[in-house]
């Protein structure tokens, strides 16, 4: 039966976006994310300037995502946070929070696996969206994690291949940064390439088991390449960076689709769902909207909202597990490393 009164609070902390939201019967009321500026200064997360800044933001991020869902905290029924995986000091202050919040309201609390989440934010209503049907592949791409999963249902998951080393948005932010690009530079580096010829430059893809990942050999390849060509031309960054940049989004884009095309001969299952802040980008929605034509893959592939880290994925778990009755104890804590 549908509670039109179930509302459940989400609180992501678990990397460098404070976000909260408020989400009924799957549909988002609110998803508030305060991404921390701060980082852009060092080239990547400071961890301990990461959890202050989550310390900073929490209190006010959540009382905007309850504002703009328009209902008072005496209103919500749970209050669903990231335990895990992720950095440590800064799920510290989600959970903590979480806790303490729901202590106080006298409500439940569930703990949710950030990278289930990234995959069960295909379950949030969105208008002219179907959302997939299981069994389904995700493949979860981000800048902590590369895994190609089996979903048999809400919570029956199965990794079926992962990274061995780096994880893809790290191989998008240090290519990125190799060519000098602002942090993270997953997104510049996307914006480029959009304008380029990616048949420029070649770049060997990495040969490891055929649904694993391996990155970091492709970004000392760039890397030396890079080395290479300024030494004959110092110019050579800026005169090239649209064709450098569509060249290395084609290789990363090109070895996902290939360990994609392998999950798929493996298990013949041709639904396929896209989840972390790496589905953001272009070269990998167009890809995949090319794989429903060429082998007829039927693809999911979430709202930008819903792609990097934010709080509804978060709500939306919280909320099938409310459902269920999966409540977390208040002594739960949080982990850095989590499997499902
Ligand atoms: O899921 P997410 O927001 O945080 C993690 O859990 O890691 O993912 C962030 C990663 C970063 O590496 C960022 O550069 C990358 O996603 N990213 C992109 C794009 N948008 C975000 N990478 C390539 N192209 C994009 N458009
Ligand atoms: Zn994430």
């Amino acid at each position: 039966m549908k509670d039109k009164n179930c509302f459940i609070l989400g609180i992501e902390s678990s990397c460098d976006d404070t976000a909260a939201a408020v989400i009924n019967n799957g549909t988002v009321l609110s998803n508030v994310v305060a991404t921390q500026k701060i980082h852009e200064e060092y080239g990547g997360v400071v961890p301990e300037l990461a959890s202050r800044a989550h310390q900073q933001n929490i209190v006010p991020v959540v009382h905007q995502a309850l504002r703009i869902a328009n209902i008072d905290k005496k209103q919500l029924k749970a209050i669903a946070f990231t335990r895990g995986p992720g950095l440590m000091g800064s799920l510290l202050v989600g959970t903590s929070f979480s806790k303490s919040f729901a202590f106080g309201l006298g409500i439940p609390l569930i703990d949710v696996n950030h990278m289930q989440a990234h995959i069960l934010a295909h379950f949030i209503k969105i208008e002219g969206q179907t959302m997939p049907s299981f069994p389904f592949l995700a493949l979860t791409i981000s800048g902590g994690h590369t895994q190609i999963v089996k979903v048999t249902d809400y919570f029956n998951m199965e990794i079926l291949g992962q990274t061995i080393d780096d994880a893809v948005g790290e191989a998008f932010d240090k290519s990125a940064k190799i060519l000098g690009l602002p942090y993270p530079g997953g997104p510049l580096l996307d914006k480029y390439a959009q304008q380029g010829n990616k048949k420029a430059f070649k770049f060997t893809k990495p040969r490891v088991n055929p649904m694993d990942f391996s990155f970091s050999g492709l970004k000392t390849a760039v890397l030396y390449f890079i080395q290479r060509e300024v030494k004959n031309d110092p110019d050579f960054i800026a005169k090239n960076m649209k064709d450098i940049c569509a060249s290395i989004q084609f290789t990363i884009v090109d070895y996902l689709m290939d360990k994609l095309k392998n999950a798929v001969k493996h298990t013949g299952i041709k639904e396929i769902a896209i989840g972390g802040g790496v589905s953001a980008n272009s070269g990998i929605r167009q890809a995949l909207k090319e794989a429903e034509k060429k082998y007829g893959w039927k693809t999911h592939i979430p709202d930008f909202a819903f792609c990097t880290d934010n709080a509804a994925m978060i709500a939306m778990v919280g909320e099938l597990k409310y459902k269920s009755g999966d409540f977390a104890s208040f002594d739960v804590v949080a982990k850095a490393r989590m499997k499902f």
